[in-house]
């Protein structure tokens, strides 16, 4: 197993821990703590079911993380008779975590709280960070501050339950991380994808090396002021996509077509070289691969781009590339020639096309 490792925040340092789960959690309980669930793990874990302590489950979907269900979750943590030195435990992936963390924060102005993330979303990435974004209505993860653990615990034999889908989605936010660092090569990552499913070590260290990729900048810039925003390679258009798709297309795997789409507005301004993009290309594709993208509406999808946090008026500000490694800020005006080419991209079909 991995060495646990701190992460330094404006609350102090918080370990990160490879170990067992259900052990480290048993051991951790002190009367009054309560645990945030998600069912879906309850129900694939039943071991959990043992611990003395209150459970509040959570159905995870995008409706549990708004601001008005969050509110009945809190009420429901006071009901139990949570004080000031108790803490809330999360077991669950990112949803999960978002809930915990902004209830966390808020309760009693500030409690303890620890992460069991049981997804390669939440293990690869979500986990560290400190955000803590919630929805309000429709308006996604529009609301929320900055508000890390106390504690991580990874245990990546949760993995072995995940759904196909949810899998390639840890997948395709992994492999945003690597692009980004650019210290492994495309011919590196693209053997990584066809090990890591049938090697368990293999995940561990590929999640150890996402984590301290995404450690070092957080570090560096916790509030998301600057240097930070680099991560969002393959979010503006990722995100995006999941508003067009109702959240049909997982998180992970829109950011894979975000990245594709990225990289090929970098080939078409004359950024990026073409065999860099189809080399990409071929490992996102495999991210992909059990996903049927349903017919984009060009128009609802400009709509959703322009809505994006980093729009300003007449202009897009998503992270394009000059190649592995080599990220950076772009400013698109949105004219017809921006619009033409993501038009072309999804109407052609282009991600399964080399160029
Ligand atoms: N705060 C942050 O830094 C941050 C970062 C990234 C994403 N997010 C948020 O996280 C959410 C997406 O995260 P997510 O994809 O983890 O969503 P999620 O919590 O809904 O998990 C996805 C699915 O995986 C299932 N699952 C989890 N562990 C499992 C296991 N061991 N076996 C089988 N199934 C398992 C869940 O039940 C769920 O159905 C979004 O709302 C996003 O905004 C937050
Ligand atoms: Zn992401």
């Amino acid at each position: 197993l991995f060495e646990s490792f701190q992460v330094n925040s404006y609350r102090g340092f918080y370990s990160v821990k490879f170990a067992p789960w259900f052990c480290t959690l048993k051991e951790s309980l002190v009367g009054g703590d309560v645990v945030v669930l998600d069912k879906n793990i309850a129900e694939l874990y039943p071991v959990i079911a043992e611990l003395n302590n209150p459970i509040i489950l959570i159905s995870p979907s995008e409706a549990a993380k708004t601001y008005g269900s969050i509110g009945e979750t809190m009420e429901e943590v006071m009901s139990l008779g949570f004080s000031k030195n108790n803490k809330l435990i999360a077991v669950g992936g990112g949803i999960t975590q978002d809930i915990t963390a902004f209830a966390a924060s808020v309760i009693m102005r500030g409690v303890s709280w620890h992460f069991y993330p049981t997804n390669l979303l939440s293990q690869c990435d979500s986990c560290i960070g400190s955000k803590t974004s919630v929805n309000l209505g429709k308006y996604k993860n529009q609301l929320g501050g900055f508000y890390p653990p106390d504690m991580v615990c990874i245990d990546t034999s949760f993995c072995k339950t995940l759904q196909p889908r949810d899998f390639a989605s840890g997948l395709g936010e992994m492999m945003h991380y690597f692009l980004i660092d650019g210290s492994m090569s495309l011919e590196d990552l693209e053997g990584m994808i066809d090990e890591v499913g049938k090697n368990s070590a293999t995940l561990d260290e590929l999640i150890w090396k996402s984590l301290h990729i995404k450690k070092k900048m957080v570090e560096l810039d916790e509030f998301d002021q600057g240097p930070r925003n680099i991560f969002n390679y393959g979010h503006t258009f990722g995100h995006a996509l999941e508003a067009t798709t109702d959240f049909q297309v997982a998180h992970g795997i829109a950011v894979a077509y975000g990245m594709d789409l990225a990289n090929f507005l970098s080939v078409e301004f004359g950024f990026l070289q073409k065999e860099v993009r189809n080399g990409a290309n071929g490992i996102f594709r495999k991210i992909w691969s059990d996903t049927v993208l349903p017919e984009i509406d060009n128009k609802v999808y400009m709509d959703a781009l322009v809505r994006d946090k980093k729009s300003i008026k007449g202009f897009i500000q998503p992270i394009l590339t000059r190649g592995i490694g080599q990220m950076f800020q772009a400013k698109l005006r949105l004219n017809s020639r921006l619009m033409n080419a993501i038009n072309k991209y999804f109407e052609q079909r282009l991600y399964e096309k080399k160029i």
